[in-house]
């Protein structure tokens, strides 16, 4: 750049899938403007989000975030969203089992979608997707149903970074995304 430091300007292309109502946009919405909304609409296919982050050394990264809606009706629209990702957030309700055996059947898809790319590009090199399992609403402590240890056990065995955040109160809102950008630069 002009000033002769190596400044890099990264791109991450991000997808967040999961169940209705674990919280998907909510988690978007905190960290792109810092807000909860506590009467957040269903998304309606996906909407997209974008945010640049700058890491200590004149790098920057711009996450570009598409936020799929997770209604089954949207089912086969995922595909779309999904391709060319660097990164796939599977996020789950720590309040809702049903949402984690969801977010089992987007870690099952993912790691699927991989196997296909990785024979279809073998020739350029195996395109890795980082795969982080979230855990939202982690205010609802006295609802929770699904154990933090279990959904540790799930992703350690799944190679994934796995978190649990809350967009209600911020918490691990932008740690989650730091840590992937570190990941992904
Ligand atoms: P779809 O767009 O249908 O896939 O749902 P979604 O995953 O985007 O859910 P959304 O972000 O719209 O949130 C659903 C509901 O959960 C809303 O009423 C939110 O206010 C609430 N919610 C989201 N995150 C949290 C959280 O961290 N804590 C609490 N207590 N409520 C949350
Ligand atoms: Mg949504």
């Amino acid at each position: 750049n002009d000033e002769g430091h190596d400044a890099k300007n990264l791109r991450v292309k991000l997808v967040l899938l999961g169940d209705s109502g674990v919280g998907k946009s909510c988690i978007v919405l905190r960290f792109v403007r810092g807000q909860f909304d506590s009467a957040s609409k269903v998304t309606v296919g996906a909407s997209f989000l974008s945010q640049t982050i700058a890491l200590h050394d004149s790098t920057t990264v711009r996450f570009e975030i598409w936020d799929t809606a997770g209604q089954e009706r949207y089912a086969a629209l995922a595909p779309l969203y999904y391709r060319g990702a660097a990164v796939a957030v599977i996020v789950y309700d720590i309040t809702r089992p049903e949402s984690f055996c969801k977010a089992q059947y987007w870690v099952k898809y993912s790691k699927m979608i991989e196997a296909i790319s990785f024979i279809e590009l073998q020739k350029h090199g195996s395109p890795d997707i980082l795969m982080a399992l979230v855990g939202n609403k982690a205010d609802l402590q006295e609802k929770r149903e699904v154990p933090a240890q279990d959904a540790l056990d799930y992703a350690e065995k799944n190679g994934m970074f796995f978190m649990e955040t809350s967009a209600k109160t911020s918490d691990n809102i932008n740690e989650l995304f730091e840590v992937l950008m570190t990941f992904s630069s």
